[in-house]
């Protein structure tokens, strides 16, 4: 993963924690309402994708333990995972791709009701992706994947030569060479596997994508809503389509591309026809970048306008996120897909404890705050989730306190410890295992390897209960906390 040149190490501390009476008088544990539901108090677990299901897209006993272990910390939301609104083979991401995905997905709405004792909301987000491919081996991309054309030929002044021919020379040149025969799109499926692109509108189901994006969305909106979720959160964020349409580098010519008002439309289109398949009761929101952090993306001014418009056309809630854009990504290794977390906009997103004079800590707050801002001013009230860098009861209360955001997102505090809530909420945040922001979990979601925390995955190996990773080395889910044992 990419890192600030500075490289200074940070460790997370906390001082203070709350006694049980300052914890019940916060903000952060008083109910806020989203849409018609109340959450029991203001802390989130945004979506985490643990790798936890099958090849099918289906929600496993895996599935079910990981959420249920969030449950126990009683936090007032879980997002479950990007969830993918297509049928389409894409390994073990939970899918919500048609009606048989329902029942599994109610099995895991009323586990964590359960497991939380009610007190916890659940949403889930929903997602659209674009092709990727592997970094293929040269070799093979030169015998069998490249499209042989007459301009290779003409480049290569090899006009009358046959394909095998044109194969073998192309497969012969230097990297310097390459870049005067290869294409743009041809170079970038060579050295980072082929990524199809929301301007890609040659491709028929890519130009469509206006008219096909807003009922696959909604009908997903549907099956969340008869699963019994509390409502949606539709991923407008990081490198997936619907973040594409919003970004600055979104050159479409059919009115949605180009100024911020077209990359905004479809967005708008696919929430509203959410909105009149779930109806108005049931919230629905989104999560979009408060910058994306790419040479010629979006920022901060277009994120301002984003979010008031989202909350004008009606959004329960609005929770921001930042960078993780395949633009920067690191080059993958020979048969690796690339991953939208390696460069500087992934740093941006999931920030690491080496870091620069800024540190690792909160780095999204001020935007938020300063989109949290124009929303007030434009006379909505939507509630605003924040998110990045925030482990320490102080902070979340300090940030609420200052009206820089409604709501507080914990990602990778909650999976160093899904009893942070409940812990801190009792007066026992002592005993609260503070994430390191090692991203250890990241280079696994890296590698699609089932999600675990370096601070609990060898703890208790041996216990008959323990299920173990398919790598027999680690435990899947957190120790249960134990808190008479003290
Ligand atoms: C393993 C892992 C998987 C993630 N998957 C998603 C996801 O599915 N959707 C999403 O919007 N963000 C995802 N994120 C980003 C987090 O929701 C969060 O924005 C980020 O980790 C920064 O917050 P934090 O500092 O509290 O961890 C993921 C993060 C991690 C560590
Ligand atoms: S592995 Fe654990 S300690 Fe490291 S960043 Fe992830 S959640 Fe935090």
């Amino acid at each position: 993963m990419w890192k600030p040149a500075e490289r200074i190490k940070y460790q997370t501390e906390v001082e203070t924690w709350p006694n049980v009476e300052r914890a019940a008088s916060s903000r952060l544990f008083s109910p806020i309402g989203i849409g018609g539901v109340t959450l029991e108090q203001r802390t989130w677990i945004p979506a985490m994708v643990p790798w936890r299901s099958n090849e099918e897209g289906e929600v496993t006993q895996d599935v079910i333990d990981w959420y249920s272990r969030f449950a126990e910390g009683k936090p007032g939301a879980i997002v479950i995972e990007a969830t993918g609104i297509r049928d389409i083979p894409s390994g073990p991401l939970l899918r919500i791709s048609n009606d048989s995905y329902v029942p599994g997905l109610k099995r895991l709405v009323d586990a964590i009701r359960e497991a939380s004792g009610g007190h916890t909301r659940l949403l889930i987000q929903l997602i659209d992706f674009l092709g990727i491919r592997r970094r293929p081996d040269p070799q093979k991309y030169f015998d069998r994947f490249l499209v042989v054309t007459d301009q290779h030929r003409s480049l290569l002044g090899m006009e009358s030569e046959d394909e095998l021919t044109i194969r073998a020379k192309l497969s012969q040149l230097s990297d310097d060479e390459l870049e005067s025969v290869l294409s743009p799109t041809e170079l970038e499926a060579l050295r980072f596997g082929y990524r199809e692109r929301v301007t890609d509108m040659h491709i028929p189901a890519i130009a469509q994508l206006p008219q096909t994006l807003p009922g696959l969305f909604a009908q997903a909106g549907v099956r969340a809503k008869q699963a019994g979720f509390d409502g949606i959160e539709l991923h407008y964020a990081h490198a997936y389509t619907m973040s594409s349409f919003l970004s600055a580098t979104n050159t479409r010519t059919d009115g949605y591309g180009g100024s911020a008002e077209e990359r905004l439309r479809l967005p708008l289109e696919v929430f509203a026809r959410v909105r009149d398949s779930v109806g108005s009761d049931f919230p629905v929101g989104c999560r979009f970048l408060s910058d994306e952090i790419i040479e010629g993306g979006s920022g901060l001014d277009d994120a301002r306008f984003f979010a008031t418009e989202f909350a004008r056309a009606g959004m329960d809630f609005l929770s921001l996120s930042r960078g993780g854009k395949f633009d920067d990504a690191k080059q993958p290794k020979v048969g690796w897909a690339a991953y939208p977390y390696t460069g500087r906009s992934g740093y941006e997103c999931m920030p690491s404890y080496i870091s620069d004079a800024q540190g690792p800590w909160e780095r999204n707050v001020e935007p938020v705050a300063a989109i949290r801002t124009s929303i007030r001013k434009a006379g909505c009230s939507t509630p605003i989730i924040t998110a990045g860098g925030i482990y320490s009861f102080e902070q979340a209360e300090r940030l609420l306190a200052e009206e820089k955001a409604d709501v507080v997102g914990f990602a990778r505090q909650a999976l160093a410890d899904p009893d942070w809530f409940e812990k801190v909420r009792q007066g026992r945040g002592d005993e609260v295992m503070l994430c390191r922001y090692s991203n250890y979990c990241e280079g696994l979601d890296q590698k699609h390897k089932q999600v675990t925390c370096e601070l609990w995955d060898r703890e208790e190996l041996e216990q008959p209960d323990t299920v173990l990773a398919t790598d027999g080395k680690r435990r899947l889910t957190a120790p249960r906390w134990r808190p008479d044992l003290r």
